[in-house]
């Protein structure tokens, strides 16, 4: 299967069920999402259904997105007629250079094999002094979620993550804080608020009580 694709097959399942299970992050991803967008020019990178697409139009951004599921870019536009929403990836944005205010993403980093071809892609369609404000699944959560004996934080491997009592299992890649917070993100991005939460929509593995996520504001420098 290609994992970039894998929401295809569960693209309904997915926006049937969010709303119920992810209240903790969408709560706190809106709390970030607060600022004024009036005018300006909104990128959402793995948009899923367009629900927050909706939530940065109401506040008056002109919005664009990208998903690489068709299913989702379909969905997407149904719920935004007036958007821009295009099939791509994240690490190929398909939209020019320095075109965005605001860069936003939700849940989508998690599955991408290597972060710092996301930041490059970034850096390039934000405008300088532009926003970027992501959420995606934190690393101790994927490390709880290596199955084996004798787990390696520091060693990126395939993770299958299941939430939504079980409706949905995601395949993605394991990655640590330092590929997030790494020179690439340093010396483009000026980190400018930083939280970690939990939905309870997460699988809850042996008992244990951790973050199924963290968020982050930046700038881009120049
Ligand atoms: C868990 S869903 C999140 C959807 C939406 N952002 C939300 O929070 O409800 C992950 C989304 O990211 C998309 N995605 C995953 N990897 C991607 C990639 N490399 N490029 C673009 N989209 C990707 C998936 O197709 C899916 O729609």
């Amino acid at each position: 299967m290609d994992e970039k694709k894998q929401y295809n097959t569960f693209a309904k399942e997915y926006s049937d069920s969010f709303l119920t299970y992810n209240t903790n992050s969408i709560d706190v991803y809106f709390r970030y999402l607060d600022l004024d967008l009036e005018g300006k020019k909104a990128l959402d990178l793995g948009c899923g259904d367009g629900y927050d697409l909706s939530e940065l139009k109401k506040k008056g951004a002109h919005i664009f997105g990208m998903d690489a599921s068709k299913e989702m870019v379909v969905l997407a536009q149904q719920k935004n007629p007036e958007g821009t929403i295009k099939v791509g990836l994240i690490d190929n944005i398909p939209f020019p250079d320095q075109t965005f205010d605001v860069v936003v993403s939700k849940w989508a980093f998690q599955a991408e094999p290597s972060i710092e071809p996301i930041y490059k892609e970034i850096t390039r369609v934000l405008k300088p002094g532009g926003t970027l404000i992501y959420l995606t699944s934190h690393p101790i959560r994927q490390f709880i979620e290596k199955k084996q004996n004798g787990k390696d934080y520091f060693k990126n491997e395939t993770v299958k993550s299941v939430f939504f009592e079980g409706k949905i299992s995601e395949t993605g890649t394991s990655h640590t804080f330092n590929e997030y917070f790494s020179p690439a993100f340093f010396s483009n991005f000026t980190l400018e608020k930083y939280e970690e939460g939990l939905d309870h929509g997460a699988e809850k593995i042996n008992g244990d009580t951790y973050p199924s996520y963290f968020i982050v504001q930046a700038r881009l420098k120049g």
